[in-house]
């Protein structure tokens, strides 16, 4: 594609999940297509994109202290008879579209996770001063309407994401993602396939497969033939050069055979899972809408470790959902000690507008119990992680390494576990190789270890 130059420069800010780390490279692309050149600094930005996530209260706040923030740039620009586009996408956008351009006369483009391919048709329409807002959900076409070009940034650590799905049909009842991001879609093989064999050939080693529910996946083959995420993994890990295949997000009733059998057969693909769980208790897991007991969990656990016992799990937890006593963290507790996951995230739930937990109440949780039960959950979790950092110490591993550390000539990277190794006293010509590494300390939250 050829690439056009107009001297002006665009600044991403993203929050949220990976998935808006993919949507906002994808942007970037477009507009590198568009002949913007990326920028870090916002005062020479000439559009400034806020890629938003709606997950929980705080994150949504964020973004409207930054609106303000830029509106003041703005009217600093147009004083001296020059502009600022100012455009919100993502799942803020997404959930309160025109409703950001109400609070915000700055805000002069508002467009969804599944419109970026309309990025020119939103520049123009305010270059011609007119606002432009776009919430739809035509998402085949934002994938068929990808630029040719890939940015070189996009491989410059040697690890890339592609989203072979994307929406969420579960419901959970605290939940935004199912109208943030619609209805579960997977995009069809051969897109994948070369999309992933693109970046390989620019550099890529390692790939992350996402979507909000990867385990749902199920893309057209071809003759309206679909393939599961284990057989997907199966081809793509066929890909000479390609080194280290991951996924995220799964859910727990959705891991099938074919999956356990990827785990136990490809060795490209990590011996680790992130599956997240939410609560250990079934009273609150069925307030959730979750469609799994902590049983069920345990038993997909099980069968997933007796088909390969090198396979270690993370997990996500909500604590203070409406209702949750004692009995039920307790619950949630018991489940990570049989578990044993090796690194987690845990919430405070959040209330959001539009999900059915909405008008769940539970004037008993004070701020303080929250507070407690996170703290409590924090350290079980820390714990987890620490004891099996410790574990490792002796291990060896290939170890992705992708960045410098903060010491002189020392190196990070990536254990097959998700772990962060440092090795000190090597070259950054390293940067970007895959190689088998000693691990030597345990350290609170990472490791350190030599080339062997
Ligand atoms: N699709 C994934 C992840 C969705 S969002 C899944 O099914 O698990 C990532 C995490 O944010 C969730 O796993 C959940 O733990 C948390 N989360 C989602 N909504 C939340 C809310 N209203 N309050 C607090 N945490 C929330
Ligand atoms: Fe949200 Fe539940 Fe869907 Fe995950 S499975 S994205 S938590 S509704
Ligand atoms: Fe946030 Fe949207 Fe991802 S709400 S977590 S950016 S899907």
């Amino acid at each position: 594609m050829e690439q056009l130059k107009n001297n002006k420069k665009y600044h991403i800010k993203t929050w949220g999940c990976q998935m808006n780390v993919y949507d906002s490279q994808r942007i970037g692309e477009i507009l590198l297509s568009l002949g913007y050149q990326e920028t870090e600094d916002l005062t020479e930005s000439d559009i400034v994109i806020l890629n938003t996530c709606h997950i929980r209260e705080k994150a949504t706040e964020k973004v409207y202290s930054e609106i303000g923030r830029l509106s003041k740039l703005k009217e600093r620009r147009q004083e001296i008879g020059s502009n600022l586009i100012i455009a919100v996408s993502g799942c803020v956008a997404q959930a309160e579209g025109e409703e950001i351009q109400k609070r915000s006369k700055f805000v002069d483009i508002v467009f969804g996770p599944q419109t970026w391919h309309k990025l020119k048709e939103m520049i123009d329409a305010v270059n011609s001063n007119n606002k432009y807002c776009n919430t739809s959900f035509p998402v085949e076409e934002k994938f068929d309407q990808l630029p040719e070009i890939l940015d070189k940034n996009r491989v410059k650590s040697s690890s890339s994401f592609v989203v072979v799905q994307e929406g969420c049909d579960k419901f959970c009842t605290y939940c935004v993602v199912p109208f943030t991001r619609g209805a579960e879609y997977s995009r069809p093989t051969f897109q994948i396939l070369s999309e992933v064999k693109n970046l390989v050939n620019a550099g890529a080693k390692e790939i992350t497969l996402l979507g909000q529910n990867v385990s749902s996946y199920n893309g057209e083959h071809f003759a309206g033939k679909t393939w599961t995420l284990g057989r997907l993994i199966k081809e793509i890990a066929e890909i000479e050069g390609l080194e280290r295949i991951r996924y995220t997000t799964s859910y727990p009733t959705e891991i099938d055979d074919e999956l356990i059998s990827a785990h136990k057969n490809i060795d490209k693909l990590i011996p680790f899972l992130h599956l997240p769980i939410q609560s250990g208790s079934n009273k609150i897991l069925k307030l959730m809408n979750r469609k799994h007991t902590n049983k069920d969990y345990l038993n997909i656990i099980e069968k997933i470790k007796s088909s390969n016992p090198k396979m270690a799990f993370s997990s996500d937890f909500i604590v203070g959902f409406p209702e949750e006593d004692d009995n039920d963290f307790k619950d949630t507790l018991s489940i990570i000690n049989q578990v044993g996951f090796i690194q987690s995230y845990a919430f405070i739930y959040s209330k959001r507008p539009g999900t059915r937990a909405f008008t769940y109440e539970d004037t008993s949780l004070t701020t303080e119990i929250l507070k407690e039960r996170l703290k409590i959950l924090q350290e079980v979790l820390t714990l987890n992680q620490y004891n099996f950092n410790k574990n490792t110490v002796g291990s060896e591993f290939k170890v992705l390494l992708d960045r410098e550390g903060r010491k002189e000539n020392q190196i990070v990277g990536k254990s097959p576990y998700m772990q962060t190794v440092h090795i000190n006293n090597l070259s950054k010509d390293y940067l970007g190789k895959i190689v088998n590494v000693k691990i030597l300390e345990s350290l609170p939250y990472s490791l350190r270890g030599e080339l062997i």
